[in-house]
């Protein structure tokens, strides 16, 4: 029996990478099998900073959900369905904005920090300033107990539960404080060491056919210490290493030693990674390939998620509303 119950989302931002893969995607695809899973596309939280260029969103919300789809979540074990489609995020969105002190979310350290890096885009929105409390809305609309979350989330799931606990206070008890579940992701760096961004370039997508898996690796920076084969190397600096810990996991002593000793070159070294890699994410790319070949299935594993959540989100709200007596 399920009970507990999951819920966390991600933004629509394009095709997803092994970073986003190892760092939350593929945790998710093991809770659905233990708990009440809701996963959603956060597209109302891609306008929170990309509201003057919409013209992506449409798109990157079926990219998304086919990535979610060809890594293994299934719409039999959790609920998938969009942000936008369920309105009642919007209205318990705004019920909470009346009760959250505006001081709460101008202290909030990611709003800070993204006012100060993010130049490029007008961001001193309300609705930027409001993300958390948008976010609070999202999890416990349906009473989430656990929202798997990166640290940099850490900010607002405490907000959501200062928020959960000013509501429960000033009305009735309606919301459970939601904990974050923090998994050890493993951490896999970019193709060039530094960490895997699509603004870096040193990606490899979740998408990439098996060629493009064996060019990218064997693109990918090694310790420049080496220049010869016997060149004693420093595998705690190069990235193919950092993999090696990720795809082959038991060849890892073994390399290591090799690799110190000079004794395996680099391009033998990416030669090995390369079949790895292309061996874990076949299974990926085959499901994907039977994905594209029907192109109808995203838009209905998502209306069915859709009604389900629907249905969680609309109970929750009379909840809402007889709690603070609005339920007119
Ligand atoms: N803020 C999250 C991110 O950028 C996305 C998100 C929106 C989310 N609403 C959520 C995550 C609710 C967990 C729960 O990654
Ligand atoms: Fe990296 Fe392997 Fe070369 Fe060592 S042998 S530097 S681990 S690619």
């Amino acid at each position: 029996m399920k009970d507990k119950v999951i819920l966390s989302g991600m933004r629509p931002t394009g095709s997803l990478h092994l970073g986003n893969y190892f760092g939350a995607l593929e945790n998710w695809i093991k809770l659905q099998e233990e708990y009440k899973c809701f996963f959603f596309v956060a597209d109302w939280h891609a306008l929170t900073t990309g509201y003057e260029d919409t013209s992506e969103i449409k798109n990157n919300i079926n990219e998304v959900v086919i990535d979610w789809l060809s890594a293994g979540l299934d719409p039999e074990k959790c609920t998938i369905f969009l942000q936008s489609s369920i309105k009642e995020h919007a209205e318990l969105h705004l019920l909470f904005s009346m009760i959250t002190p505006s001081s709460w979310l101008f202290r909030c350290p990611t709003y800070k920090d993204q006012i100060a890096q993010i130049k490029d885009k007008n961001i001193t929105t309300y609705g930027f300033l409001g993300y958390p409390c948008l976010m609070t809305a999202d999890i416990l609309i349906y009473k989430a107990d656990f929202v798997p979350v990166g640290e940099d989330q850490l900010p607002h799931l405490e907000l959501a539960r200062e928020i959960a606990r000013r509501f429960n206070y000033l009305y009735k008890e309606v919301f459970p404080e939601p904990q974050p579940l923090l998994t050890k992701a493993k951490v896999l760096p970019g193709l060039d060491g530094r960490k895997m961004s699509k603004s870096y370039g040193n990606t490899i997508a979740l998408s990439d056919d098996p060629d493009t898996i064996r060019k990218k690796v064997s693109s990918m920076i090694t310790d420049p210490a080496r220049i010869r084969k016997d060149d004693p190397g420093h595998p705690e600096v190069c990235a193919v290493y950092a993999f090696h810990k990720v795809f082959n996991e038991e060849e890892v002593p073994e390399i290591e030693q090799q690799c110190r000793g000079g004794k395996i070159g680099c391009v033998q070294c990416k030669r090995n990674l390369a079949n790895k890699v292309v061996e874990y994410m076949t299974p990926i790319y085959e499901k994907r390939q039977e994905l594209l070949k029907n192109p109808g299935i995203i838009r209905e594993v998502i209306e069915n998620g859709n009604e389900n959540a629907r249905k969680v989100a609309r109970k929750t709200m009379e909840d809402v509303r007889k709690a603070m007596d609005i339920d007119w």
